[in-house]
């Protein structure tokens, strides 16, 4: 398993592992800093390439913060391989994510963080959003480095394949045809619409993202207010949701 390094933003890394046996790539994002944050740690199965990939940025030792959206095993199924391999890491996640799963799970207590908190890492300054069931997950919360206006987005915008690292036309289209495609597979409704979908995407559409760094798929560089509000009518336009 080998992944690939691109540099999506200033100091923001991506790092793309394709996984053929899910069709699908698996991107986390390292944040070159004074205190590395890395968002994503991937499977525990891919530590080794993820570690590799670091390396050829910075030192994977000097990693300070681990950031996911919310529990599952690609988004910090590696979390403990990392707090091993890094001596000063500790995850930052939601007060949800650390009070219900990461506590218990973890070598090492992470930093629970409140909606709006924001902390520095040196330069970058990072700004955590509880955004409950966006993109799914009663924990999920995303980060939006405020320095560059880079929204790490997790799941949201999914697209399957092995796309190029970052796209400058359109991630709304393949994002819509992914999630109708999905709808007849086994990792089918993976997306709930609650009523709190709309106001949480319309904050993120507020903060203005010039990045959109999408785990799953290819990133956007661009209006990526626009393709919020857009993604969020793609959405309740295949769940069916009536518009207000
Ligand atoms: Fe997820
Ligand atoms: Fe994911």
């Amino acid at each position: 398993m080998t992944s690939t390094v691109t540099e999506i933003a200033s100091d923001i890394y991506r790092i793309s592992t394709y996984a053929s046996d899910f069709g699908i790539q698996f991107n986390q994002f390292l944040i070159k800093d004074d205190e590395p944050f890395l968002m994503h740690t991937g499977f525990r199965k891919m530590f080794g390439a993820t570690r590799e990939a670091v390396a050829t940025v910075l030192d994977p030792t000097r990693l300070r913060w681990i950031g996911f959206s919310h529990f599952e095993s690609d988004e910090c199924g590696a979390l403990n391989e990392w707090l091993a391999a890094a001596p000063r890491a500790q995850a930052v996640c939601s007060f949800v994510g650390a009070t219900v799963s990461v506590d218990d799970f973890a070598v090492r207590p992470a930093r629970a963080l409140a909606d709006n908190e924001v902390f520095q890492t040196g330069r970058h300054r990072l700004r955590f959003l509880a955004t409950p069931h966006v993109p799914h997950c009663w924990d999920a919360g995303l980060f939006f480095e405020e320095t560059g206006r880079t929204l790490l987005c997790s799941d949201l915008f999914f697209q399957p394949g092995d796309p190029p690292a970052l796209d400058t036309a359109d991630i709304v289209g393949p994002a819509r045809n992914a999630i109708v495609g999905g709808q007849s597979g086994p990792l089918a409704k993976d997306m709930p619409y609650t009523p709190y979908t709309d106001a949480t995407l319309e904050r993120l559409a507020d903060l203005g993202p010039r990045t959109l760094a999408t785990m799953h798929g290819a990133s956007f560089s661009g209006d990526g207010s626009a393709a919020l509000r857009a993604l969020a009518l793609v959405v309740r336009e295949i769940l069916g949701v009536p518009r207000s």
